[in-house]
């Protein structure tokens, strides 16, 4: 394997190399490029994590990668409820989330992806937010957060649209937000950014008012 190139993908580094090809021949996915994506250490709270994959990944390039569908329902009595669908076409690749969602008061809300997707009690038991590899809480821009952490929607009607490509959470591998919960909060979420306990988990975000469980399509 020699390396040929690195280059930075917002917080992600990715090494590309090449596999020797006199050792795999027969194999299916001979001469396919092998991606090492890094993901750096961070001082005292992390070390370094690397995820490989061959490339391209898609043997079919018909195939439009990895699809989910996540439908919101209401906890309780909030009354928001709504269908999200997650795309993403190349694995470890950005994952774009489009749908919408009715019901929400006005003004920004939380969203965030948490670690279970047991929805029975309304959205009681879904767990605290989807961690993966970093510790903190954080908005979906910052280099140290929750994988779950996707910032805030912003509802001004009664149905809001939503679209929102992240480039950290994944539909597969360990970043993988499949069987898991998506879930609304009640407030905005102020992405970790006020010194209290509650803020460094939740970004004082509030309890869910609607989620539900993300499930592949394909
Ligand atoms: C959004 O809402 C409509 C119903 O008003 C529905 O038909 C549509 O499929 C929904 N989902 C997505 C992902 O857009
Ligand atoms: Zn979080």
């Amino acid at each position: 394997m020699n390396l040929r190139f690195h280059v930075f993908f917002g917080q992600l580094l990715w090494i590309i190399s090449v596999l020797n090809g006199k050792t795999v021949e027969g194999i299916p996915g001979y001469g396919r490029n092998l991606i090492i994506k890094a993901l750096p250490a961070i001082e005292d709270y992390q070390s370094n994590v690397y995820e490989v994959i061959m490339e391209p990944y898609l043997y079919d390039p018909r195939s439009y990668g990895l699809q989910a569908i996540a439908y919101l329902k209401a906890d309780q009595d909030s009354g928001v409820t709504g269908e999200l669908v997650f795309r993403q076409v190349v694995p470890n690749g950005p994952v774009v989330i489009e749908g919408n969602v009715t019901g929400l008061s006005a003004g920004l809300h939380g969203l965030h992806i948490h670690q279970s997707g047991a929805v029975n009690e309304n959205c009681q038991d879904i767990g605290p937010h989807f961690i993966a590899y970093y510790g903190r809480h954080g908005g979906p821009r910052d280099n140290i957060r929750h994988v779950g952490d996707l910032g805030n929607i912003k509802a001004e009607e009664e149905t809001l649209n939503v679209k929102i490509i992240d480039h950290l959470i994944s539909l597969a591998g360990p970043r993988s937000v499949v069987g898991r919960s998506i879930a609304i909060s009640k407030s905005e979420d102020d992405y970790g950014r006020s010194s209290t306990e509650d803020s460094a988990l939740t970004g004082t975000s509030g309890p869910s008012i609607a989620c539900g469980v993300i499930g592949y399509l394909n």
